[in-house]
């Protein structure tokens, strides 16, 4: 059976234009995904879906990790988790972690449900919601990699649909005029995409599989603009070391995608 392509390895020339785009890449942190692509372009919003536990939440902290180790500014919107157990996580990846938030390298913006400024229903206002994001924003001019995970918790802890675009297309608006690369993780995977969907740069679908009696991870690069994925379908691992990448095997071609994808 014919492996699948590389880009570095079968298709030399379109490599090179590619990577002579005049972009300036982002290594988002998967490991193994610099074999496939040579990153994804700098002040990109990349929308993260996937069902519960499908690694959105380790991703975003590789994401925000990798900037640190790169000497970077970075923020973590929390709407979901609280500060306590995103600590928790980055402390199991990573034996520095609660130092870097100490040291405020790893800035955590807390939108989440013990979030003080929450009503007593916990449901936060679109205007409030805003200008605490923005103050610590305006604090991190060089800001360069924001994380908002999720936008359904947001969703849900607003008071309705339209306060929801709202908010996020100010959102983007924001990491856009920054510069900022900026992850967005959203529950599930539609059967119709809908608005943040189209106003993403590029769409990751993390999904997990049974085929047979295997329980498959996969990375799906669903859409991007200016960097297509060949293969498409990787097969993704989550370790101590966190998310990794990898061609599918064969024997695991998800036939099961064929209604989703
Ligand atoms: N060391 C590990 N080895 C294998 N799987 C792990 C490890 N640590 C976490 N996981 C898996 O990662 C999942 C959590 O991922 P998370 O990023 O919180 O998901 P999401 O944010 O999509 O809900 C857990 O459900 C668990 O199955
Ligand atoms: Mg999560």
């Amino acid at each position: 059976m014919k492996k699948s392509k590389r880009i570095h390895e079968l298709e030399p020339e379109y490599e090179k234009a590619l990577r002579s785009k005049n972009i300036e890449w982002v290594d988002i942190g998967v490991k193994g995904l610099d074999s496939f692509i040579p990153g994804l372009p700098k002040g990109d919003a990349i929308l993260v879906r996937g069902e519960p536990g499908t690694g959105k939440t380790i991703m975003c902290l590789q994401f925000m990790y990798k900037g640190i180790e790169n000497g970077e500014t970075v923020v973590y919107i929390t709407t979901e988790e609280t500060p306590q157990t995103i600590m928790r996580t980055g402390a199991e990846l990573w034996e520095d972690f609660p130092q870097l938030v100490e040291q405020k390298r790893f800035v955590i913006i807390n939108l989440s449900i013990d979030a003080s400024y929450a009503s007593e229903y916990s449901l936060i206002n679109k205007g409030e919601a805003m200008a605490i994001i923005l103050k610590v924003l305006e604090t991190l001019p060089d800001v360069s990699r924001i994380v908002v995970d999720s936008l359904s918790a947001l969703e849900r802890r607003l008071a309705d649909q339209s306060e929801f675009r709202e908010v996020f297309m100010k959102l983007l608006l924001e990491t856009k005029k920054r510069g900022a690369t900026t992850i967005l993780t959203a529950e599930g995977i539609p059967p119709r995409p809908d608005i943040t969907e189209y106003l993403v740069d590029h769409l990751i679908y993390l999904d997990y599989q049974k085929h047979d009696v295997i329980w498959t991870r996969v990375f799906v690069l669903r859409k991007s603009r200016s960097v297509p994925l060949k293969p498409q379908i990787l097969k993704l691992n989550i370790e101590t070391e966190g998310l990794s990448v990898e061609e599918i095997p064969i024997s695991l071609k998800p036939v099961w995608f064929a209604s989703k994808l």
